[in-house]
């Protein structure tokens, strides 16, 4: 009896198909995946608030909260977090290299027929003896967001956009599109 208990196991092992044996994720992977949660939790609160106020309010929201969530999630995770697009509405959320890629990432896997909710970026990498985390996942155009991302924008919505941001480049984009992503990035030593 105690002879066929290894056979049995490799056979139940070797019947497992590889995508099974799914790796739990590091721990720096589930605070990046908590920590972008609460920036889209709160981001998405507060927007829909302002929406029913009107699409202008909701702008105004978009531009001066939208960073300083980013800047209080930061400071209270201690993770560098922020959303970023290959075309931004502000300039000041252009991707940075790493960004860049992971944003290439998607658009490729996304192009390939992945399921926008399996798509997740990750790297490491060690500087001067620091190492850094680096995390992203993609944020696609739901349709709430039209109404300032969409290919036709109400007047007063393009006028409130324009008047902010005259570089604009985050319009046109159709419910499913890619829209851009949610950045987390750690230094490991900083992580609680
Ligand atoms: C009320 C208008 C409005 C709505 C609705 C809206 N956004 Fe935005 N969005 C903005 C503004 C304004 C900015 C620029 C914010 C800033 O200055 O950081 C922005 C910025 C972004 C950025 C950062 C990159 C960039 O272009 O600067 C992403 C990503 C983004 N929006 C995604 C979305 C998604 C996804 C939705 C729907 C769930 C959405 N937005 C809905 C107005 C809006």
């Amino acid at each position: 009896m105690r002879a066929l208990l290894p056979s049995i196991f490799v056979v139940a092992l070797s019947s497992m198909p590889p995508q099974a044996v799914a790796e739990e994720p590091a721990g720096w992977v589930l605070d990046s995946r908590a920590t972008a949660q609460q920036l889209a939790g709160r981001l998405i609160t507060e927007l829909t608030q302002a929406l029913a106020e009107s699409p202008a309010a909701a702008i105004r929201v978009c531009s001066e909260r939208a960073p300083a969530i980013a800047a209080e999630v930061s400071a209270a995770t201690g993770a560098t977090v922020g959303r970023t697009a290959a075309r931004v509405r502000n300039p000041a959320n252009a991707p940075t290299e790493w960004q860049q890629r992971g944003l290439e990432y998607f658009a490729t896997q996304l192009a390939a027929g992945a399921e926008p909710a399996s798509l997740e970026f990750t790297e490491t990498l060690v500087v001067d003896g620091h190492t850094l985390r680096r995390w992203m996942k993609p944020v696609m155009t739901a349709p709430l967001c039209l109404t300032c991302h969409g290919a036709a924008l109400a007047p007063e919505v393009a006028a409130a956009v324009g008047e902010r941001y005259p570089a604009d480049q985050a319009t046109g984009f159709a419910v499913g599109d890619l829209r851009g992503a949610v950045f987390v990035a750690w230094d490991e030593a900083a992580r609680p």
